[in-house]
């Protein structure tokens, strides 16, 4: 469903990706998992074809995407919903309007059409009480559960997330981590989890893939990870637990950035 291919990336003069490849299956989860700066951001951009790779090909959906033209990469990314790191809701929108943003943008629905569906995927968060609410009056977890809700609208077959628990307490990130699993569980979604948030990664993940300063040094099972005798993967690790159980959330604070 996607798979990255042999992919180096070079940006602002320094090498970012390095020979990464991924593969992941129709209606499973992959996690790339990593610290700050090992590359997982682009990782996703290259899956919207938002870059394009300096060698090495992207597939999205049986398709090499690595030439396409913007308009083509257009129905590529209509397949796509993204939550987006940065929660990045429309200050100005009413938590309604912004879930119903891409339908509007995209056309072609009655506008009971829109509410249905608005009020559909604000059910699946377990927020269609805040429909008419504006961003600034929600929480931090509400904010990322609606983020989750516009990007599960159009129904699309592949879910991206970028960092989706950074920032959340416990809590609230394991009600992100439990809608991430019920949309593969109830509709299938393949997903992308890009995250170095490590109780998030082994409860979702399916595959992982470990990226270490734009490196892959793990791909496989999360159960492999572990015991997988990587250097960097039990620094990253061990430096995790060290800072406590909530230690990869913490280092999201930090590491928000990245
Ligand atoms: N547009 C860019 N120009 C130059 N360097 C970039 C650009 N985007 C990302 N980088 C660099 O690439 C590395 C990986 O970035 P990123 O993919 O955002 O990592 P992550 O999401 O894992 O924190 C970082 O060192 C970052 O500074
Ligand atoms: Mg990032």
């Amino acid at each position: 469903m996607i798979r990255l291919e042999n992919i180096y990336l070079a940006l602002g003069g320094s090498e970012v990706l390095k020979d990464v490849s991924f593969h992941l299956r129709r209606g499973e989860t992959g996690v790339i998992l990593g610290a700050s700066g090992s590359g997982k951001t682009t990782a996703l951009r290259l899956i919207l074809g938002l870059l394009k790779p300096d060698s090495g090909r992207v597939f999205v959906d049986g398709e090499d995407i690595t030439d396409f033209p913007e308009e083509r990469l257009l129905e590529v990314r209509a397949k796509m919903g993204m939550v987006f790191q940065a929660g990045a809701l429309f200050d100005s929108m009413t938590v309604g309007e912004n879930v119903a943003y891409r339908l509007i943008e995209k056309g072609g629905f009655s506008d009971e059409e829109i509410e249905e569906k608005v009020r559909r995927s604000l059910r699946f968060v377990g927020l269609e009480e805040s429909i008419d609410q504006m961003p600034s009056e929600l929480s931090g977890g509400m904010k990322k559960r609606v983020a989750i809700a516009r990007g599960i609208v159009a129904s699309p077959a592949i879910m991206l997330y970028d960092e989706p628990t950074a920032g959340l307490d416990p809590l609230n990130s394991h009600n992100i981590t439990n809608l991430i699993k019920r949309l593969k569980e109830e509709q299938g979604v393949t997903s992308v989890v890009v995250t170095h948030d490590i109780p998030l990664a082994f409860e979702v993940a399916d595959y992982m893939a470990f990226l270490h300063d734009g490196e892959v040094c793990y791909t496989g099972k999360a159960e492999g990870l572990p015991a997988s005798g990587n250097d960097c993967v039990r620094e990253f690790i061990n430096h995790s637990i060290g800072a406590g159980i909530g230690g990869s959330r913490a280092g999201s604070v930090n590491g928000g950035a990245g």
